[in-house]
């Protein structure tokens, strides 16, 4: 099975994890998957006793917990992991079973197709400090959106499922017009991805909301869902799937 949720942001969103919240996790395998769309934030601060807690506790839970990237990481420290090719992809291992997705792979994961690509641009960046609690490559570089493109050729431009963290623009503009989402040239890349490929669903973290832009579109935050051969259904309901924001 595959699940998808939202941002976890270090401890402070991973309560959706616990038993009493995801109550069926205690018939996972670690053959299932739990994808964070972004802002994982546990490869945070180096020698961090609370980043190797919440770590050792995520590794120990029953499934193979998989992520993309947000905003909200360390990229200094996340680059330091090795990189290796898994499931048709290019992963980092942070532990044996907390697997970081690289932008712009196409996985196979059991016979679901994900592409997967992480970063948004940070919209509270006077509150930030670059290389303390922002980094450069919150958003993606040309080749890693080219390197995405490459990937997806080789797909036939068709996949089941996407995830990322930020939003096509004109999805972004519908919803967060009066809010101050930029527009930047990741947005742009998922326009452009959106108009080419053929995908069944598509979801997106960073906006810590949960919303249903259309029939292939959604946000996700503290839900959980899990994939099925329609769609999908949602395991931990904290919040309604709405239209509106
Ligand atoms: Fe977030």
């Amino acid at each position: 099975m595959i699940y998808i949720t939202g941002d976890i942001h270090g401890s402070e969103d991973i309560h959706k994890f616990s038993v009493s919240c995801f109550q069926e996790q205690k018939q996972l395998t670690r053959s299932d998957y739990v994808i964070i769309c972004g802002d994982f934030g546990l490869v945070w601060e180096r020698n961090s006793p609370h980043d190797r807690y919440w770590l050792s506790w995520l590794d120990e839970k029953p499934w193979t917990t998989l992520w993309i990237d947000g905003n909200h990481e360390n990229f200094d420290l996340l680059k330091e992991y090795p990189y290796e090719e898994w499931k048709g992809g290019r992963v980092q291992k942070i532990t044996d079973n907390i697997i970081h997705l690289c932008r712009g792979s196409v996985f196979d994961i059991d016979g679901t197709s994900i592409f997967a690509f992480g970063g948004a641009e940070s919209h509270d960046k006077q509150y930030r400090k670059l290389g303390r609690s922002m980094w450069e490559e919150e958003l993606p570089s040309e080749e890693e959106m080219e390197t995405g493109r490459r990937n997806l050729e080789a797909a036939g431009w068709k996949v089941d499922i996407v995830v990322t963290h930020s939003l096509p623009l004109h999805i972004q503009n519908q919803l967060f017009r009066h809010l101050d989402y930029g527009k930047n040239a990741l947005n742009d890349y998922f326009d452009e991805i959106d108009q080419r490929l053929d995908f069944r669903l598509w979801f997106s973290g960073h906006y810590h909301k949960s919303i249903e832009f259309d029939k292939k579109h959604y946000l996700i935050y503290d839900n959980i869902v899990r994939l099925n051969e329609n769609g999908f259904e949602r395991i931990y309901p904290l919040s309604e799937y709405s239209r509106d924001i």
